[in-house]
């Protein structure tokens, strides 16, 4: 890892990844209290830095850095002067002159935020980017995994997921989330199957280390969790579906299919779901589902990732000199908060 950024979750590894995780059942603990903060991050600046739009992922990183003390910054496209004809890199290396110290990145174009990391001083955190990744969402379904896991078998939370199936549903091919998913699932143990029409699947998965399936129905007796995507409209130019309603037919979570699975299969969603299309209105909000428990858990994980970047030094001297800070366990975090 580029010690000061968060661009790929290849960037962390299973042990970077573990880290989060276990720093994150400390913030997961600060957001229970009445007064969910802690000073940790404060007289440090966070800006999020969105080009494309986001409703979820902007807020919960927001709330995470002010439930860390940061002061934070949201930059707007619309409100500013890119719509003079100001260019990103002159738009980022103005929100650095002002002494930002990371700044979480959203683009529609793939590569951006590492582009962005090389112009600034900040720690970058890639918060999506196209069609390649969105690390901070796969960590935070590990850790809701992780968690429901743990409480069905009335246990502490393991950081191995091996054992578990994983299925990807929906429009693979496209998805940001898949694609960080099955490096964070992969690291932990986990298998994972990605399920889509051949045309949504990613042209070529040989190096994914997953298995590929074009029935839903084939796969659903042999999964423990059910991870559907949202399609990505935005992003589909070619005609790669028949119509909407046979996709919902054939990869969406109706609720005839709900009622096949094993009581105990997890369903997940990143969000924004569209009810009736990838998912059941009803089945996105029965037992099973932790899409809830997934937007929750984002900001603990969003803190953890913000502290490991930022805590202990500026962020930029330690990119430069390529030494991060460590992040302390969990007695570092709750010692902050006293
Ligand atoms: C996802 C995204 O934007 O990549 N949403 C999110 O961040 N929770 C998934 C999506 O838009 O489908």
């Amino acid at each position: 890892m580029t010690r000061s950024d968060l661009l790929s979750v290849a960037d962390l590894g299973r042990e970077g990844i573990v880290e989060v995780l276990r720093l994150a059942d400390s913030f997961a603990e600060v957001s229970e209290r009445p007064m969910p903060k802690v000073p940790a991050l404060r007289g440090r600046t966070v800006a999020t830095v969105f080009f494309e739009s986001s409703t979820r992922t902007r807020l919960s990183f927001e709330a995470a850095a002010k439930r860390l003390s940061a002061d934070t910054m949201t930059f707007t496209p619309a409100t500013s002067s890119l719509t003079k004809g100001e260019s990103m890199r002159d738009t980022v290396e103005t929100l650095d002159a002002m002494g930002v110290d990371a700044m979480v990145v959203r683009h529609a174009s793939a590569g951006a935020p590492a582009q962005v990391a090389r112009w600034v001083r900040a720690s970058v955190v890639n918060a999506g980017d196209g069609q390649h990744e969105h690390p901070t969402q796969a960590l935070l379904d590990c850790f809701t995994l992780r968690e429901a896991i743990a409480a069905r078998e009335g246990r502490a939370p393991a950081d191995d997921l091996s054992g578990l199936r994983i299925a990807i549903v929906g429009d693979v091919r496209h998805s940001r989330v898949a694609r960080s998913g099955v490096l964070a699932y992969r690291a932990l143990g986990a298998r994972v199957v990605l399920v889509a029409p051949p045309t949504l699947l990613p042209p070529d998965t040989s190096g994914w280390g997953v298995e590929t399936a074009v029935d839903l129905d084939e796969v659903l007796g042999s999964v423990d969790v059910v991870y559907l995507l949202r399609l990505q409209v935005e992003r589909i130019r070619e005609c790669l579906l028949p119509s909407l309603h046979e996709y919902a037919e054939r990869f969406g979570l109706t609720r005839d299919r709900a009622r096949r699975l094993a009581p105990e299969v997890l369903v997940m969603h990143p969000g924004p779901m569209v009810r009736g299309l990838e998912i059941d209105a009803e089945v996105a909000s029965s037992a099973r589902s932790l899409v809830t428990r997934q937007v929750h858990n984002g900001v603990a994980v969003r803190m953890a990732v913000l502290f490991r970047l930022l805590a202990g030094g500026r962020a930029g001297a330690a990119g430069a000199s390529g030494e991060g800070h460590g992040a302390p366990g969990a007695g570092g975090v709750a010692e902050a908060g006293q």
